[in-house]
């Protein structure tokens, strides 16, 4: 009995793998949201290595990072319809549909702190360093209370 309960287990984890590489997983507003993050990262990192002194300053790239980062605030919170609270290892606390609002503020702060970066655009390791810093907040912020630490 031990034994094909286990063998259940195992079959049940194998089609969720399998579901989660089937073509069309990646239009679900999990996957495209985790995507957006990613990129979120990826931009920040870009910026955050230009900082640390690991990169030399490349304004290209800072203003690049910065546009990445505006526009994955925009979309990023409409990435959260009634029904995609769970599914594909998501990290999105129940708090979002709780709190849409406040949750899409979270995420407009993001969007404005990107917006007046690119406006004066930072023009050394040191303004690289500010802004990185000043957008990074906003991320920890929203993590803080919408994001679920697995
Ligand atoms: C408006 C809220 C909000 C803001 C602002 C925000 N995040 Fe997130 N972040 C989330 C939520 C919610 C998740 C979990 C999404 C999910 O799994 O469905 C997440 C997940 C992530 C992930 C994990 C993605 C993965 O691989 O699954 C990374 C990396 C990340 N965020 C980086 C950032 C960075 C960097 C910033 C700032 C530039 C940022 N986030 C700003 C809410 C936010």
């Amino acid at each position: 009995m031990k034994m094909k309960l286990g063998a259940i287990a195992l079959v049940g984890l194998c089609l969720g793998v399998g579901m989660a590489g089937m073509a069309g997983a990646a239009d679900e507003p999990q996957v495209v949201r985790a995507g957006l993050m990613k990129k979120a990262g990826g931009a920040l990192g870009a910026m955050a290595a230009i900082a640390k002194g690991e990169k030399p300053y490349d304004a290209a790239t800072v203003k690049t990072s910065l546009t990445t980062l505006q526009d994955v605030a925009k979309a990023f919170p409409e990435q959260f319809p009634k029904g995609s609270e769970t599914g594909f290892n998501t990290e999105a606390s129940p708090k979002i549909w709780e709190n849409m609002d406040d949750f899409k503020a979270h995420a407009k702060k993001l969007e404005t702190a990107a917006a007046t970066q690119l406006a004066t655009l930072p023009a050394d390791q040191a303004g690289v360093g500010a802004a990185v810093k000043a957008i990074g907040g906003t991320c920890g912020e929203c993590h803080q209370i919408y994001r679920l630490k697995r």
